[in-house]
């Protein structure tokens, strides 16, 4: 399978519902073709979503202050895939940046990086140059070959210039990206239906 073809396999785009929503559902598809958000979304302070339209497993992108934002449905066993590999990590316990960004972050919550753990949010840009990382959440190399090490944990790899993130999206040792991928300001406004911002 080609990198393009696991880009569109892996990038499922969903419309997001409320007024943030909206603008993310208009803007969706015309970020794919241009990269260049539009007005309205840029002006959205905040965005909410509905976390439960997430099939698990799967990864959508939506849009929040113009940004792409990953949302991922972690199932137990990707929830499992977080332990086990501090070792590799730049920041297992997210401490560089994380206090400002995400200030819902507790000793409990660290390590998954999500107020409920089985919903992963952050930005979707590469802390290195900001490319867009492909998601590749099954461990070992089956299904990636070589663009992931042999002892791949899951997570994202980033075709730019090869930084590597698990799927709690922290920067694996080696990578040139500095930092994991930045989380920000969500609460759940129900059961499912977050606001970030
Ligand atoms: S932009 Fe991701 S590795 Fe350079």
């Amino acid at each position: 399978m080609s990198e393009t073809d696991q880009t569109r396999r892996n990038f499922l785009f969903a419309a997001a519902g409320g007024m943030g929503g909206i603008a993310a559902a208009a803007t969706v598809v015309p970020f794919i073709g241009s990269m260049l958000p539009a007005a309205d979304t840029l002006a959205a302070a905040t965005t909410e979503f509905d976390v439960a339209t997430v099939e698990a497993g799967q990864l959508v992108v939506i849009q929040w202050q113009g940004k792409p934002v990953f949302v991922v449905h972690r199932t137990p066993e990707l929830l499992k895939q977080v332990d086990g590999h501090d070792a590799m990590l730049k920041d297992p316990n997210s401490e560089a940046i994380e206090a400002v960004s995400a200030e819902w972050i507790t000793p409990e919550n660290r390590k998954y990086r999500a107020i409920k753990p089985e919903y992963l949010i952050t930005v979707a840009s590469c802390t290195h140059l900001g490319c867009i990382p492909l998601f590749k959440p099954s461990p070992g190399r089956a299904e990636w070959g070589d663009s992931v090490p042999e002892d791949w944990p899951g997570g994202w790899h980033c075709p730019c210039h090869g930084s590597l993130y698990d799927v709690s999206a922290r920067v694996i040792n080696g990578s040139p990206a500095p930092h994991n991928l930045h989380l920000m300001p969500y609460k759940y406004l129900s059961e499912t239906r977050v606001v970030i911002g």
